[in-house]
């Protein structure tokens, strides 16, 4: 039997990126899959890939930062399903710039969806994990949230966010069977980091102690260990996957 087999799992940002290796490697464990993110033909090209390849999954439309379109989609999700075993909070955005010249739309975006995003995923997955006893939240958070970085205070800000909300939230959620872990992401190769110049690149290669750039698969391998019962007594705790640039 399949690690997730009869698992229903929501993975958000799934449609590119760590998000589409996260929610490809959960399925490929034999869970359903349930991809959210706003490119709608993204989303419906790989949900029908896994399913293609004998997977689990579907796709849904959905802003993470609208409340109540996030309420009406876990409550579909459960009652289509019976249940939510796994969060993903990994929908993400960035809109660098320097403080001084940051525009208030900027550091608002970067906020709504990264953070707001996480809170409005993790309260509305709560009451069917509560009832179940049982749940698995990870959020991605990012090596920025942890050592800073210029030109991202948004960002920086909104990933010790998501740190800190998964801290808070398995010290409220640990006695009901739910564990909240993150996962804090080093430079790993995706959309985000190829729109980086080249000298910027080089710059980060010469601080991680690896000496290469991750790899997505690496991110959902850090996932796929904490949503499994290898990783029942961790919670509050933070995962990172970063070839050692910060430790
Ligand atoms: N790539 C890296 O080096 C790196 C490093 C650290 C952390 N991270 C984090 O990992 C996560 C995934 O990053 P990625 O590199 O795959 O980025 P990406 O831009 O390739 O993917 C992000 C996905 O989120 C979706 N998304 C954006 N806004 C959304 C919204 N409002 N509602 C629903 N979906 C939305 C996008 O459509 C996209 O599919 C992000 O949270 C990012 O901050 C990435």
């Amino acid at each position: 039997m399949k690690r997730f087999e009869g698992r229903v799992s929501i993975v958000t940002g799934g449609s590119q990126g760590i998000g589409e290796t996260i929610a490809r490697d959960l399925a490929a464990e034999g869970a359903r899959v349930v991809l959210v993110d706003i490119q709608k033909d993204k989303l419906e090209a790989v949900a029908g890939s896994i399913v293609e390849s004998g997977g689990l999954a579907e796709g849904r439309e959905v802003d993470v930062s609208d409340t109540a379109a996030v309420e009406r989609t876990v409550a579909a999700v459960a009652a289509a399903h019976g249940r939510i075993d796994h969060l993903v909070n990994n929908a993400g955005i960035t809109r660098d710039g320097l403080l001084m010249r940051m525009k208030e739309e900027d550091w608002d975006a970067v906020l709504r969806v990264n953070l707001k995003g996480t809170f409005n995923f993790s309260k509305a997955v709560l009451r069917t994990m509560i009832a179940a006893r049982y749940g698995r939240i990870v959020n991605i958070a990012s090596v920025a949230g942890l050592m800073g970085n210029a030109g991202q205070t948004n960002y920086a800000a909104s990933k010790a966010g998501v740190i800190a909300f998964a801290r808070s939230l398995a010290r409220e959620v640990g006695s009901r069977g739910i564990t909240v872990n993150a996962v804090a992401p080093g430079f790993i190769v995706s959309a985000m980091t190829e729109a980086l110049p080249e000298e910027v690149r080089q710059a980060y290669l010469e601080i991680i102690p690896l000496k290469k750039f991750g790899l997505p698969k690496d991110v959902a391998s850090a996932v796929r260990f904490l949503l499994s019962e290898d990783a029942a007594y961790i919670t509050g705790q933070v995962v990172s996957v970063n070839g050692g640039m910060y430790m």
